[in-house]
């Protein structure tokens, strides 16, 4: 965490020792937010494409060509029309290149199948993906869908495995420090044109659909990856269904959406080396430059066993936009931040409407953090550009129990003195343990909290933080 505040602790608003604390206008929203996201699940499921199961499915062997040969079948597929390309049960594939998901094609993965990718696979020559929030020229993805339209990636269960032999990256990028890569990426941030972005160094993610509509990439397991796991950006109707994401490198979130419009995952279980689902939508001038936000999305029913940082986190790369957003029965059994909305002053654009509902987390630092001064060193903008800042305006949090496991600050809000957060709503949160330090507010307008931590009631309604405010909790 990059701020904190150092001020006057003022005492509990409300004590109260017992009884449940409820938000006020919990059931208007309530109902709106269930509708919007029951709108969007609908819209997603009826778009998904289907295939005639088995039918027609050419199956490619393992073997020392099989790399080519699963391209060339989808492409052969893809030339007719469409159809399913399958891979053997209990059979070990090893890969030396990227798989390209091409239009109205099923990649099946078999059970108890292994699809091992080798470190030199995306040594090719680069394509245009994306990571953190900039879109540039770098290795390929592993498995890659690029403008593909009506595909499938499935598997039989959590025994068909997509293996990134992330290892290898790590050891490689321990060695030759990660922080040349780092610093390139956050470079090209300000560079609005995508010509000149490259960026060899960057390892690959392990699957990522971009510019793609209507994809489903269901039951498999995604593991060991070098970079982001599962990136799903510039797409359209996409749906991420009983994924199991095992990645514990640096920098593997488990599912990342980015600049994407319609998706919803759903009962994916995640151990990640990062922040566990991340939402995103662009970097600085360059995210500014694509201009395209994350709208109507929906994580439900989803787990995230272990998570690095956050475990449902929004940001830092918000630089398009992100709006509508509703995550949905949520269980975290281990994380740094269990609810993590931040973003970096100069990022721009906004954060609304963000509604999280029904969240249990274990061993958590933090319960529920807005920061709007993330710190992620970012060179310093061209002196013409203006710092922009970004508009954070109606999160509710409802319905959050969180198990804390450090004396840390259980919930933060902090905005910017020249931008407040607005209308933060938090109902029915309880964070449970030895925490001490219970709430701080700073710079933020209209913010309503029911919540108990510790054996501290806290029942604040409507209330702005001109500076910063703290207030702590009796255990
Ligand atoms: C919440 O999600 C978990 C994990 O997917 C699932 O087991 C549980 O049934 C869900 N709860 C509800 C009320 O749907
Ligand atoms: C909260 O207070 C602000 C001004 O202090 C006011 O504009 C806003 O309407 C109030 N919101 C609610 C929900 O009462």
């Amino acid at each position: 965490m990059g701020w904190r505040c150092i001020c006057l602790l003022l005492g509990a608003v409300t004590a109260a020792p017992t009884g449940k604390v409820r938000g006020r206008r919990a059931a208007a929203d309530t109902a709106t937010a269930e509708t919007a996201a029951a709108d969007i699940v609908r819209r997603v499921l009826a778009g998904t494409p289907t295939f005639d199961d088995e039918r027609g499915a050419v199956v490619v062997p393992a073997g020392p060509d099989c790399t080519s040969a699963l391209n060339e079948a989808m492409l052969a597929a893809n030339s007719a029309g469409g159809g399913t390309v399958a891979t053997r049960d209990g059979a070990a594939y090893e890969l030396d290149g990227p798989l390209n998901l091409l239009s109205h094609v099923r990649l099946r993965v078999g059970r108890d199948t292994t699809l091992r990718f080798g470190y030199s696979a995306p040594q090719r020559p680069p394509v245009l993906r994306s990571a953190e929030g900039v879109v540039f020229h770098g290795p390929s993805p592993l498995v890659r869908a690029y403008r593909t339209h009506g595909a499938r990636v499935e598997g039989r269960g959590a025994s068909s495995v997509i293996d990134g032999g992330g290892r290898a990256w790590h050891e490689k990028n321990a060695m030759i420090g990660s922080a040349h890569r780092t610093s390139r990426i956050k470079e090209m941030g300000h560079e609005p044109s995508e010509h000149g972005r490259v960026d060899q160094r960057t390892p690959p993610t392990l699957l990522e659909l971009f510019g793609s509509t209507r994809i489903v990439v269901s039951s498999l397991t995604l593991r060991d990856s070098a970079f982001w796991t599962a990136h799903c950006v510039l797409s359209y109707g996409v749906l991420l269904e009983n994924i199991h994401v095992d990645s514990r490198g640096r920098n593997t979130d488990g599912i990342v959406i980015d600049s994407s419009t319609d998706v919803v995952a759903r009962r994916n279980s995640i151990v990640s080396g990062d922040d566990g689902i991340s939402i995103k939508s662009g970097r600085d001038a360059a995210g500014r430059s694509v201009g395209r936000p994350t709208e109507d999305l929906v994580l439900m029913d989803n787990v995230i066993v272990k998570a690095s940082a956050g475990g449902v986190a929004v940001g830092s790369e918000v630089s398009g936009g992100i709006r509508r957003v509703y995550a949905l029965n949520t269980t975290i059994t281990k994380a740094t931040i269990a609810c993590y909305v931040k973003s970096t002053p100069g990022r721009g654009a906004y954060v609304q409407d963000i509604y999280v509902r029904d969240v249990v987390a274990e061993q958590v630092k933090e319960c529920i953090t807005v920061n709007a001064n993330f710190k992620n060193p970012t060179p310093k903008p061209p002196p013409a550009r203006p710092a922009r800042p970004t508009d954070f305006r109606r999160l509710s949090f409802e319905h959050v129990l969180c198990r804390s496991s450090a004396d840390s600050r259980a919930i933060n809000l902090a905005g910017r003195p020249s931008y407040h957060l607005r209308g933060v709503r938090l109902a029915d949160v309880s964070v449970l343990g030895e925490v001490r330090k219970a709430l701080a507010i700073a710079y933020a307008t209209d913010v309503s909290i029911a919540a108990r931590v510790g054996a501290t009631a806290f029942d604040l309604r409507n209330v702005s933080a001109e500076e910063c405010r703290t207030w702590n909790a009796t255990t």
